[in-house]
């Protein structure tokens, strides 16, 4: 969503509350999120023999053997509809090199000594780009996968190579995914109901994205 759209919305809307995230984006991302859910329970019951019964959970081993490589894919173009809403918003910039040099005030929870943030702060880039590059490994390594049958035996070297790649990216964006959901949904009070309803207060907006809510009220007002 770009400054202006905000902007008029947010004129539009009562004054408490300012519009973080639109319909589009609400949809798209928990259809990202249901399909990764589904990919993580499947995919963890094909990795290790002891996780094979989380496959009952969802209807059994060949079942989810044929719906991964799909909802894979509907991961993916979700991921690939995200970069397109939020490409201008994740780009890193001086304010977020500025904001990791400071990280020492972050972690003694002096936030007054931290430098305002924008629509989204640095590890929300840093998240969105890793989790952006390591869907096309998955998307190469998964295909290779759904069609190994189609490699001649000489080039197993490429089918080793995807199992290695596949499983280990995997498991990097599940370390990704709990950070996510533990500093997205659980740390920050008022950050899943924008996801479900669109909107964030004033306060935290103020509290959070300081540069971001200066664009969209049009102006610094400060909100305690
Ligand atoms: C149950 C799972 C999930 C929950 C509860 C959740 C929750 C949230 C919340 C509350 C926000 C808004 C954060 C804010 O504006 O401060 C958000 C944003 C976002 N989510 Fe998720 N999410 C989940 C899964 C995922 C997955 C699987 C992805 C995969 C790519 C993802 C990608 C993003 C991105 C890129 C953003 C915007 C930047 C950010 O806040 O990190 N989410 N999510």
């Amino acid at each position: 969503m770009t400054t202006d759209a905000v902007s008029r919305s947010s004129a539009a809307h009562n004054e408490e509350m300012v519009p973080r995230y639109t319909l589009a984006e609400r949809v798209n991302h928990w259809i990202g999120a249901l399909a990764y859910i589904y990919l993580l329970i499947t995919g963890l019951a094909f990795w290790s023999p002891y996780l094979y019964w989380l496959a009952a959970v969802v209807g059994g081993g060949p079942v989810a053997r044929a719906w991964h490589p799909w909802v894979g894919l509907i991961f993916t173009a979700s991921l690939f509809w995200s970069f397109k809403q939020w490409h201008g918003d994740m780009k890193i910039d001086d304010a977020d090199r500025a904001w990791a040099k400071a990280i020492p005030n972050y972690i003694q929870n002096e936030d007054d000594k931290l430098p305002p943030v924008g629509r989204f702060n640095y590890g929300q880039k840093l998240f969105f780009w890793a989790m952006f590059y390591s869907v096309i490994l998955l998307l190469l390594s998964g295909i290779t996968l759904w069609y190994t049958e189609a490699l001649p035996w000489s080039l197993r070297f490429v089918r080793y190579a995807a199992i290695l790649i596949h499983a280990s990216v995997a498991l990097f964006t599940i370390g990704l995914f709990l950070i996510h959901v533990y500093m997205s949904a659980i740390l920050e009070e008022g950050s899943f109901g924008s996801m479900v309803h669109g909107y964030v207060t004033r306060a935290w907006a103020w509290t959070f994205h300081r540069s971001w809510y200066e664009q969209v009220s049009g102006g610094s007002r400060r909100v305690q």
